[in-house]
């Protein structure tokens, strides 16, 4: 099985009578309500996702992060894992005490050691990962977040509970416990935050011929507005894999994370945790985890250039050119597999904002654009 990043796959879960003494510390801690980021962030460090990682990031790390790409003990990693709270409650608390991280509803969900407090660069941040755009949703959900970063190793006492889609919510353990199960050596991950269209599915068709099983692993955490809802999009996927994939090589887990449309940066980070869900090989395909006119189709594939791939990242990228259907091949093809790349007329192609058009108005995209019974998931749910 391939080992984690950083060689150890975390576990912040505390249980038994240490979870019971530290619960009832907690009642009494000054406690820190989290909004939606903080939790998915929360939720993937107790589990290990962000291996190495136990904790919110501290100025060294986060400011290596932000420069270059790496923890401050040089181990490759992309994006910045903070807690930031605003000025009045970081005034409350102080560095070496011990905070209450709780959701909405006042429930306790972890501690953390608060180790430092230190200002967020936020300008710093949206400029150099964001493109310092104040409409990027990057930007937006930086400004939204507070000023002061509380950082510190966390203990986490209760599991975050969602009330949906329980028997496909796993930790990087059970799907590494399931690939073991199915022999499975080699395991290709797909990200998606979109309903799986035919040039998805033959990316990750063509990625399961090399190895021995697929994750499709839909990033369910907070998506911008105008991206389909995530139960949408789960009934799209089952549907999908019910009709078309081998029940046997595929399956089919939520990925916590909130999407960051940090397009290159969130390629590495959405390959460095797949590797730790006990993933080999990872899918980059046209504009990864991109947004707009942000980043270059394929800066998410370059960015991959400036690392030592077998021992920095571990996981293997495969990278995808452009895909969809040729008429004159009648069938799937890339820009690589294509009789003629030059030929616009001879692709099936539909930009995002026509198919959702179409949609709207209850007319089925073309079969070589989508499967026909996805296409009327997402009609039926847009009647709704
Ligand atoms: S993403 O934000 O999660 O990247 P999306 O769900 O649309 O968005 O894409 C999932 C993966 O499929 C990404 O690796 C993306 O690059 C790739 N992809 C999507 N559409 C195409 C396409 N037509 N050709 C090649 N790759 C694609």
């Amino acid at each position: 099985m391939i080992q984690p990043h950083g060689g150890k796959l975390v576990n912040l879960m505390v249980d038994g009578a240490e979870r019971e003494k530290l619960m009832q510390e907690a009642e009494s801690l000054q406690g820190v309500v989290m909004d939606e980021y903080n939790i998915a962030d929360l939720e993937m460090l107790s589990s290990g996702a962000l291996s190495p990682l136990t904790g919110f990031m501290n100025l060294k790390d986060y400011g290596n992060v932000i420069d270059n790409v790496r923890l401050g003990n040089g181990t490759v990693w992309p994006l910045p894992i903070v807690l930031a709270v605003g000025d009045e409650i970081a005034s409350k608390i102080s560095v070496e005490s011990k905070i209450a991280l709780k959701d909405e509803n006042q429930n306790i969900l972890a501690i953390l050691n608060v180790e430092e407090k230190f200002e967020r660069d936020k300008e710093r941040e949206k400029i150099i990962i964001f493109k310092g755009d104040e409409n990027h949703p990057g930007v937006i959900a930086v400004n939204q977040g507070g000023n002061v970063c509380l950082a510190g190793n966390i203990q986490m006492l209760n599991k975050i509970q969602h009330d949906d889609f329980h028997e496909y919510r796993m930790d990087p353990s059970e799907t590494r416990a399931h690939f073991e199960k199915m022999g499975w050596n080699r395991i290709v991950a797909f990200q998606t935050r979109n309903p799986i269209h035919r040039a998805h599915e033959y990316l990750t068709k063509s990625a399961l011929n090399i190895v021995d099983g697929l994750l499709i692993h839909p990033l369910m955490g907070k998506t911008k507005e105008g991206d389909i809802p995530g139960d949408v999009r789960m009934k799209c996927y089952t549907t999908l894999i019910d009709n078309y994939y081998p029940n046997n090589r595929v399956l089919l887990s939520i990925f916590p994370a909130w999407m960051r449309y940090a397009g290159p940066r969130e390629a590495i980070f959405h390959a460095l945790v797949r590797k730790n869900y006990g993933c080999t090989h990872f899918i980059v395909g046209r504009d990864h985890a991109g947004v707009g006119d942000y980043y270059g189709t394929f800066d998410a594939q370059k960015i991959f250039d400036e690392f030592d791939i077998p021992n920095e990242i571990g996981i293997e990228p495969l990278m995808f050119e452009h895909c969809m259907w040729s008429k004159k091949a009648g069938e799937m093809v890339s820009l690589k597999t294509c009789p003629d790349p030059d030929d616009k007329s001879d692709f099936v192609f539909l930009s995002g904002t026509k198919v959702r058009e179409m949609l709207q108005n209850g007319e089925v995209p073309p079969p070589e654009f989508s499967r026909p019974e996805v296409a009327e998931v997402l009609i039926s749910s847009m009647k709704k």
